[in-house]
């Protein structure tokens, strides 16, 4: 009987693309060929003819997109020879460097900014056996830190300013066109430090200038309100928003983003807090996908963009799902305004809740 080969991940597979070795030893934990779902339920509520797909890196071995960066970066860390890696993060990055350290033997530092990081990715980063540093400050005065820690002790970077995450990450963009037979009309992601944008865009380039496809996306980053440096036009001091993951005020690719923008036709918008979790709330009750709040902000502004026609009828539409809900219960909830119903463990009593509260 004939079988399929085995995914053995995205350096695996798109080895011709990354910069590895033959004899290179890979770090994987099989990241990558995330789900790319239709939306069945929504383009119908915002009373469009739209097609649009969610990219669900929630999947991801991790819950976040970061595993696909991160497979790279500590790949080459460990080529390099080096024994420990650093990253500050709002905590996706902190998971998945704290699992792909695991997997690879080496040590991993966090530092995340003191309570606001979301429960099940602190719990990732301890349970890996990562050294967490919580600091009294948010996540830019930690990549401050940890770019001036890096300049005096042995450890490796692998925040995105790695450029090797980067690479890794652009394999989404060979993902999507591959499926979809070409590359979509608009690319929607949420934006914190711009690193993944950035990382999309680049795909699309080079399946582009390599005659792999002829059309490329215009690239849409939306950020959060409270924390959309992007928006105001320069560096915001105190970012702040409930989608934690992407607090921040001080994006990393910063320059580079805006030539995506430029390049690619797209632009930037924000999304109050608000829209960010109805978003949220509207994709886990009407199409049963469940991401975490930051990742609702690509859908949050895809939806205003597609309602107003910005976005026109016809187009087709990817937003990338970053993180999965699973890692930030607290928010979920929270934000869940019917009460759990208890009875007493008996027939009768389950019967008259399962009455009381049909439609
Ligand atoms: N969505 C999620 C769920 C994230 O965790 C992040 C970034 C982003 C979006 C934004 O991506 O920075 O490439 O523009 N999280 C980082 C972290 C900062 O530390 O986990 P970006």
């Amino acid at each position: 009987m004939p079988f399929r080969s085995r995914y053995i991940g995205l350096i695996d597979k798109y080895r011709d693309r990354l910069p590895v070795h033959d004899d290179t030893r890979i770090i994987s934990l099989g990241e990558g060929n995330t789900p790319l779902i239709r939306l069945n339920n929504i383009p119908g509520i915002l009373g469009k003819e739209v097609d649009i797909y969610v990219k669900y890196e929630g999947l991801n071995p991790t819950g976040s997109f970061k595993d696909r960066g991160m497979c790279m970066a500590v790949t080459k860390a460990v080529e390099e020879g080096s024994k420990s890696i650093i990253c500050a993060s709002t905590g996706n990055t902190s998971a998945s460097a704290a699992a792909y350290a695991a997997r690879a033997g080496i040590t991993a530092y966090v530092l995340i900014p003191e309570g606001k990081i979301a429960m099940g990715k602190l719990a990732q980063a301890m349970m890996h056996g990562a050294i967490v540093i919580q600091i009294k400050g948010n996540f830019d005065a930690g990549m401050q830190i940890v770019k001036d820690v890096a300049e005096h002790a042995p450890v490796t970077i692998v925040n995105s300013i790695n450029p090797y995450r980067l690479q890794g990450q652009k394999t989404a963009a060979f993902e999507i066109v591959e499926e979809l037979g070409a590359a979509p009309d608009y690319h929607c992601l949420p934006v914190g430090n711009a690193g993944n944008i950035t990382a999309h865009w680049m795909g699309y380039r080079e399946y582009h200038e390599n005659g792999i496809v002829n059309n490329r996306p215009h690239m849409v980053g939306y950020q959060a309100a409270g924390s959309a440096p992007f928006m105001r036009g320069k560096m915001v001091d105190d970012p702040e928003t409930i989608a934690t993951a992407i607090r921040i005020g001080h994006p990393q690719s910063w320059d580079k983003a805006w030539v995506v923008r430029e390049e690619s036709e797209g632009w930037f918008d924000e999304c109050a807090d608000e829209e960010i979790l109805a978003a949220q709330k509207m994709l886990t009750e009407k199409e049963g996908i469940f991401c975490e709040p930051a990742s609702a902000t690509s859908l949050a502004g895809a939806m205003r963009d597609i309602k107003s026609g910005k976005i026109p009828e016809g187009s087709k539409i990817v937003c990338t799902l970053t993180g999965n809900g699973l890692k930030d219960p607290d928010s979920a909830i929270a934000q869940c305004t019917s009460p759990m119903i208890t009875v007493e463990a008996t027939m009768d009593a389950v019967k008259r809740a399962i009455l009381d509260n049909m439609d």
